[in-house]
């Protein structure tokens, strides 16, 4: 950790989470529009370029979703060195998320849970604000999701209004369908809803590359929390969907790794350091249905250079971090960058 981030962050965790948040966004956003930061922090050199779903990824470290909940400081994440950026889950309404507090510090387990429940401007407000992004030469990912009120049998809908809103300004597009803070959301990870959801968004993508000329790859995003005959059944509908990308993981319901901490006993998902090993079986299980046929990224835990090489090691191409980077600071995103280009 830098000593700037030290201070920083001693600041920063005096106030209560959502609030220390909002204090670090609207930070980022100022630094974006005075332009200060390609001075202060030039673009990371490219260490480790990669090809993967027709794209080009500058280095394998990317930012997972969640943080960016609108969009609106791409340019500025970028400068801090992430080779990707996933921004959302953005609905196709705007929405308020669960009430306050919803978001939860484990200092000494380098954890944090959350609650939030999609809180976010609604896609097209998202399409707007990431526009703006100037001088981004990453890879934009855009996490979409259903709104909390829009029925499971209706959930196709939503997650179609938001592909088609945001396929114009997407590099890639990733479902979210393994949020545990909106009510019913795993049900659609059941291999029936799951291949339906799938062809669904397949035959639309198939319309919408024609009408763009460019095929914008589809990711599916997964819990930590799948059994192994939920990882074999969804692979095989994710084989013959045809899907082109999966992240491995979203946040855990499980305690275990956390039992007897105060905190523990919050509603929500849980993420950092404590998921690492939980979020590597699931991404290896997948490896090892899935082979190299659909490159995954792996998400859950990061929290050193080493916990990067692992999920590579696991089965991941590319490596998404978020809490991590909360408690660390942005050194840590150019050393696992660094790391990954030593394998
Ligand atoms: C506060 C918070 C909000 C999040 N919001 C989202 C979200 O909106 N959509 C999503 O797909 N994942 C969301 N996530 C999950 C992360 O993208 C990531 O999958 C998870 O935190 C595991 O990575 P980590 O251990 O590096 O944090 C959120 C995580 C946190 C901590």
């Amino acid at each position: 950790m830098s000593a700037a981030y030290r201070i920083a962050r001693s600041l920063l965790f005096r106030l209560d989470p959502e609030t220390a948040h909002n204090v670090s966004m609207a930070g980022l956003r100022m630094a974006e529009r005075s332009r200060v930061l390609p001075l202060a922090l030039p673009q990371p050199e490219c260490v480790a370029p990669v090809e993967l779903m027709g794209l080009r990824f500058p280095n394998r470290i990317g930012l997972a979703a969640g943080l960016d909940k609108e969009g609106n400081t791409v340019d500025a994440l970028g400068h801090l060195g992430f080779g990707f950026v996933e921004i959302g889950t953005f609905t196709p309404r705007p929405q308020a998320g669960n009430p306050k507090p919803r978001l939860f510090r484990l200092v000494d387990r380098e954890a944090i849970i959350n609650r939030m429940g999609f809180n976010n401007p609604g896609i097209e407000e998202g399409v707007r604000n990431a526009r703006t992004s100037r001088d981004f030469d990453g890879v934009l990912g855009f996490n979409i999701g259903k709104n909390k009120t829009t029925p499971n049998e209706q959930a196709a809908d939503d997650y179609l209004s938001c592909l088609r809103a945001c396929y114009a300004a997407a590099d890639y597009i990733a479902v979210n369908f393994s949020s545990p803070n909106t009510p019913g959301l795993r049900d659609l990870q059941s291999e029936d809803s799951c291949a339906r959801l799938l062809e669904t968004l397949k035959r639309e993508q198939e319309k919408l590359e024609s009408e763009h000329g460019r095929k914008v790859p589809l990711l599916f995003k997964v819990a930590p929390d799948l059994d192994p005959p939920q990882v074999a059944g969804l692979s095989r509908v994710f084989r013959d969907g045809g899907l082109e990308g999966l992240i491995a993981t979203n946040t855990t319901i499980s305690r275990e790794e956390v039992e007897g901490h105060p905190r523990a006993g919050e509603a929500g998902g849980l993420s950092g350091r404590p998921l690492l090993e939980k979020s590597n079986d699931i991404l290896r299980a997948f490896h090892s249905e899935l082979g190299h046929a659909i490159p995954i990224i792996g998400a859950g835990g990061v929290s050193s250079p080493e916990d990067a090489a692992s999920k590579i090691r696991a089965g991941a191409s590319l490596v998404q971090i978020y809490s991590a980077f909360i408690f660390q600071g942005p050194a840590l995103i150019r050393d696992c960058a660094r790391h990954l280009d030593t394998l």
